[in-house]
């Protein structure tokens, strides 16, 4: 096979920032996907249906005109989220989801949730409203060793959570362990789960052997090789509770390359070539669609993109490797094999 032609992708997890970066990384997104969920960790945080729509503006003013491109925008879930708000912003179009951070888990999840029980009731209306709640799953207990957070949040937090409010939908972000895909599988039709690009090409070994990388540093980090073959397995599946979520998380490069770099890999710029490489070497090209573009959508009880999205394969394509942006340069998540499919 050497083209493919898909419905045009979705990325039901992405971080836009603001300002001077979103931007420089809005169009990047607006290229090769139709939706995108926007995550709200700005800050502040974006926390209320008004900020929802005040950011909704200032994305659209970013990407570029005539760009098929619509944001679907989150709450920040805090412990004094109004169960009524939440519901309000739903019902007059304006939020998608919401989305819970552990308090301290990942970049800007200062003001996310540290007691679960404090959002219970907003939870219950969330249920009854159909809106779902897109969950970082990791604990942050200093005990627990970084590795571990994903596997014990979902025994400890997220599969309470789940018994205690049946009927909410949930989705489990950027899942980077076997357990992770194991739990998604068995959570019926109201759990589904991201799968980010990056994760289903580097183990940690990528981040730490000959040196530390920076650039592939990300929240949750990367686990061992048997944990990514788990992660390829569910992606290139067709079983409709994995889609792509990018989690494409721009850090400028002084704040990565330091002592104390932060969290993210931006990948919105060559995720459709990573992921058709990645699928065709996996035997899984005619599964790639449902992974980018049927099972997200049917999750959110969407329709998919009426829009065709065609990659033709051919020789290596070539994308930059850093993208200037107002508030410096931004390396581009380099796979570390060449890539053959381009987007037309
Ligand atoms: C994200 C960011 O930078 O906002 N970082 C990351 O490593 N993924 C936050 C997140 O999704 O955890
Ligand atoms: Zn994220």
């Amino acid at each position: 096979m050497t083209e493919i032609t898909l419905r045009r992708p979705d990325d039901w997890h992405l971080h836009l920032r603001d300002g001077e970066m979103l931007s420089a990384v809005a169009p990047e997104s607006a290229r090769h996907f139709g939706r995108a969920i926007i995550m709200p960790n700005l800050v502040p945080p974006v926390v209320t249906g008004a900020e929802a729509v005040a950011y909704r503006e200032r994305i659209l003013a970013a990407v570029p005109d005539g760009a098929d491109f619509t944001p679907l925008m989150t709450l920040y879930l805090t412990e004094a989220t109004d169960p009524a708000d939440v519901v309000k912003a739903k019902q007059d179009g304006i939020v998608t989801a919401v989305k819970l951070y552990p308090a301290g888990a990942t970049t800007n999840s200062a003001s996310g949730v540290r007691d679960f029980d404090k959002v219970r009731p907003v939870l219950e209306a969330m249920a009854e409203a159909s809106i779902p709640l897109c969950v970082h799953g990791e604990v942050v207990d200093a005990e627990i060793d970084i590795f571990d957070r994903e596997a014990v949040f979902i025994e400890r937090v997220l599969d309470p959570i789940r018994r205690a409010t049946p009927g909410l939908k949930v989705v489990m972000e950027h899942i980077t362990t076997k357990d992770g895909v194991d739990y998604a599988r068995s959570g019926g039709d109201t759990l589904g789960a991201t799968i980010t690009t990056h994760h289903l090409v580097i183990n940690r070994n990528h981040i730490l052997v000959g040196g530390i990388k920076p650039h592939y540093y990300c929240l949750p980090v990367a686990k061992r090789e048997s944990h990514r073959l788990a992660l390829l397995e569910a992606a290139t599946s067709g079983d409709a509770t994995f889609f792509l979520g990018t989690d494409s998380a721009p850090h400028v490069d002084p704040a990565k390359e330091s002592g104390c770099g932060c969290a993210g890999c931006f990948t919105a710029t060559n995720t459709m070539s990573i992921l058709a490489e990645v699928f065709e070497a996996a035997g899984a090209l005619d599964r790639l669609e449902a992974f980018t573009s049927l099972n997200g959508p049917a999750f959110y009880g969407l329709a998919p993109n009426d829009a065709r999205t065609t990659l033709r394969k051919g020789a290596p394509v070539s994308y930059p490797a850093k993208i200037e942006t107002g508030d410096g340069p931004l390396t581009v998540f380099d796979p570390g094999f060449p890539l053959h499919w381009q987007v037309l």
